[in-house]
């Protein structure tokens, strides 16, 4: 199979010095980047909001921008980020609980309509069956695998077999990302279970050799 894509996640970049930061891991191989983003409520952090992303598309008009939304209430985000220039948008299933019935398909429509692509995410957690419902509906699937709010956790290798379960059910022009604790020494177990786009913050940001490590994730 192709090598996975790499997107590294802004969360492990020097904030003061963002934009160089971006345009180094563009210039060192990596495919688009991750912006999470955190409401201090749906996750017990703070990070980032859309004059950060409206900022980053100035400067990157060609750059593919990956938005994770880490929130209880994506409706709210979902128009500003993609005026803000963000080009595809995940949400996480957990804060579709106890919100109207079909919320999810509602938020998908909205995402779509905005011109972005749809993404769902589940926490580790949650089962694979509970997203399942969505193939066909998204064009991602982000397995998280650490428990979502801080960048450089552990990874939590039972997320695997989650992936093994859902991957195989997706149609080719659905795509599935990994988050969390993934970098060289696990790329390949990540990308053989059946994920093609990966997200790595620390062990992007905080390699000594940029390109040497986002080499080394793609070729697992
Ligand atoms: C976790 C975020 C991740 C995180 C990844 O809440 O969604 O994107 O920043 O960082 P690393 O790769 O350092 O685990
Ligand atoms: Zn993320």
């Amino acid at each position: 199979p192709a090598q996975p894509l790499v997107l590294p996640s802004i969360l492990a970049a020097d904030f003061t010095t963002l934009g160089e930061d971006v345009a180094d891991v563009l210039d060192k191989g990596a495919d688009g980047i991750h912006v999470d983003i955190m409401d201090g409520h749906f996750v017990p952090n703070l990070s980032i909001g859309v004059p950060i992303m409206a900022s980053l598309r100035k400067r990157f008009p060609d750059a593919y921008f990956d938005v994770h939304l880490m929130v209880t209430n994506p409706e709210l985000f979902v128009q500003p980020f993609a005026d803000a220039g963000a080009d595809h948008i995940t949400f996480h299933i957990e804060a579709t609980a106890g919100r109207k019935e079909n919320h999810e398909f509602d938020l998908i429509k909205q995402i779509k309509a905005t011109g972005c692509t749809a993404g769902i995410s589940f926490n580790p957690p949650t089962t694979a069956a509970s997203v399942q419902h969505l193939v066909g509906h998204v064009e991602m699937f982000l397995a998280m695998s650490v428990h979502p709010g801080f960048g450089g956790q552990k990874f939590i290798p039972e997320v695997l077999d989650k992936i093994r379960e859902l991957s195989p059910k997706l149609p080719d022009t659905a795509r599935f990302e990994i988050d969390g604790g993934v970098g060289p020494v696990n790329a390949g177990d990540v990308a053989a279970a059946g994920v093609d786009m990966i997200v790595a913050g620390s062990a992007v940001f905080g390699a000594p050799d940029r390109a040497a490590a986002i080499a080394a994730i793609k070729a697992g």
